[in-house]
């Protein structure tokens, strides 16, 4: 019965803990991450960081264009296996267990986030100092203040960043 409590608790924490650090689980639906990646402009070569990966869907996607190399990063430990299980077998997508506040974003050629409004604000300095120029910002649903969009769609409820239009980036 205790072993029923844990999980039950373990399932409740690994939902309600990851809103006070970014965001709770909510996936995007996959027509917006099509469009999502669409306006990242991927080239082979290229490396997208999907800041909260949830179930893996924005890394599995980016990872099947050619040469893109996926990295996820994921707070919650179910749902970091669950992305970790999904990417087995490709190299070239990588499942990280991390706060996405402390992880190195410097060799990101495009960032997508689905996060809370707090958490855009958050990672706005973070960003401003790490991406360097060109790099593109994809953001579902939350503008990062003060910066100016390269596009806005209304439709899909996503928020297009270009580095340079930022001001630089310290890419060393
Ligand atoms: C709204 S979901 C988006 C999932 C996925 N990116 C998508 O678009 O379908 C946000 C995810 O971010 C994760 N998350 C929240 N705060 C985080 C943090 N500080 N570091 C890493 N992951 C975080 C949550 O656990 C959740 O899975």
């Amino acid at each position: 019965m205790w072993i029923l409590g844990l999980l039950i608790l373990g399932i409740g924490l690994s939902i309600l803990l990851p809103s006070f650090v970014g965001g709770a689980w909510s996936p995007t639906p996959m027509p917006v991450v099509h469009k999502m990646l669409e306006y990242a402009r991927l080239q082979p070569g290229e490396t997208l960081y999907d800041l909260g990966a949830g179930d893996g869907r924005v890394i599995m996607t980016a990872g099947g264009l050619p040469g893109v190399r996926a990295i996820g990063v994921e707070i919650d430990p179910l749902r970091w296996a669950l992305c970790k299980w999904r990417a087995r077998g490709r190299a070239n997508i990588q499942v990280l267990r991390e706060n996405m506040f402390h992880l190195d974003l410097r060799d990101a050629d495009v960032v997508t986030f689905y996060l809370s409004q707090g958490a855009a604000d958050l990672l706005q300095e973070k960003l401003q100092a790490e991406l360097g120029p060109g790099a593109r910002v994809i953001s579902n649903r939350r503008p990062i203040p003060g910066w100016q969009p390269q596009l806005v769609d209304e439709e899909f409820g996503l928020y297009v960043y270009v580095m340079e239009e930022q001001g630089k980036g310290n890419k060393s």
